[in-house]
């Protein structure tokens, strides 16, 4: 069955890798593009999306998300993306792509009206543009089919001590989606940290012909670089595990319990905590994949790309 959905992203090299998947899958139908702000600020999040869905042939259009967070002053991420947000791939002047008028945020609520219980929302980034679009139309959680969303750690953060980078950019919005509802779930640290890319599989996506597979390995080899560069092993496939899960959530294993955020503005600020395990609602959190699965996936997209 095609599944419908829409990302909500932050580009960002991994970013830019969960769009690859999506683009190139042939169970998946990309209904729009938002980009909002994270990884770096809004105006180079959204110019790293146009490119991107530019250069990998996507007509679905793209939006601009929040350029702040909900209530605390914007953060980015440290040194994984560059200072483009999106270092390594040199884009050429698109011809196709530019940013549609409507709002993210808009965009987000109207597919989601227009289409009930059809549309999966996928957001790689910090939550403020779905936590919006909860609260500007509260039908949003129950007629969105399901939110597939990267963030948050049991296991430590990748940015404070406690904090994964998307959760703490937006941790009051984290708190709004992971109380909404919604069906949610979600690829903590714990689950994607596990799936990395090694210097052998990146030379052999380099054989690959194509401008999916010349726009993958320009990333990650940036990706790669920071992660070696700073003592920090292989890089790791945290957003495009979301899509992996929406063409199939079988080759994950996950449990139900439920999650809130820290929104105490002190050294937790962001900690995703882990509540009681329950048998429906909650969070469905992964904590392992199939990384076979993963790649043989990754393979796919990059030939229907070529
Ligand atoms: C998350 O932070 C970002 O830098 C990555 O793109 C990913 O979404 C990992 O903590
Ligand atoms: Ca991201």
């Amino acid at each position: 069955m095609m599944q419908r959905i829409i990302l909500d992203v932050d580009t960002g090299l991994d970013d830019a890798v969960a769009l690859i998947l999506a683009a190139g899958s042939d169970t998946i139908q990309i209904e729009g593009v938002v980009a909002t702000s994270g990884n770096m600020g809004l105006e180079r999040t959204l110019e790293n999306t146009l490119n991107v869905c530019e250069v990998l042939g996507i007509q679905a259009p793209v939006f601009a998300g929040e350029a702040h967070p909900l209530v605390r002053e914007l953060v980015h991420a440290g040194d994984f993306h560059g200072k483009s947000g999106l270092d390594g791939p040199v884009f050429a002047p698109r011809k196709n792509q530019q940013v549609q008028t409507k709002q993210g945020v808009q965009f987000i609520i109207d597919t989601i009206l227009a289409n009930p219980g059809q549309i999966v929302l996928v957001p790689t980034g910090p939550l403020t543009d779905i936590a919006l679009a909860m609260q500007k139309e509260p039908r949003v959680a129950k007629l969105v089919k399901q939110i597939v969303l990267m963030g948050g750690s049991f296991i430590g953060g990748n940015v404070t001590k406690e904090a994964e980078f998307n959760a703490y950019a937006d941790p009051e919005a984290a708190q709004i989606v992971f109380s909404s509802g919604a069906d949610l779930v979600m690829f903590p640290l714990d689950c994607t940290t596990k799936v990395t890319l090694s210097d052998v599989q990146l030379d052999r996506y380099k054989t690959f012909k194509g401008e999916g597979a010349s726009l993958f390995c320009a990333c990650m080899k940036t990706y790669m670089d920071n992660y070696q560069r700073q003592g920090k092993g292989f890089p790791v496939m945290h957003d495009p595990l979301c899509v992996a899960y929406v063409i199939d959530p079988r080759r994950f294993t996950l449990t139900r319990h439920e999650v809130s955020v820290e929104l105490e503005q002190d050294e937790t600020y962001g900690k995703t905590i882990r509540g009681k395990d329950c048998e429906t609602g909650g969070v469905l959190v992964a904590n392992h994949a199939d990384t076979d699965f993963f790649w043989e996936e990754m393979d796919k997209a990059l030939k229907n790309l070529h």
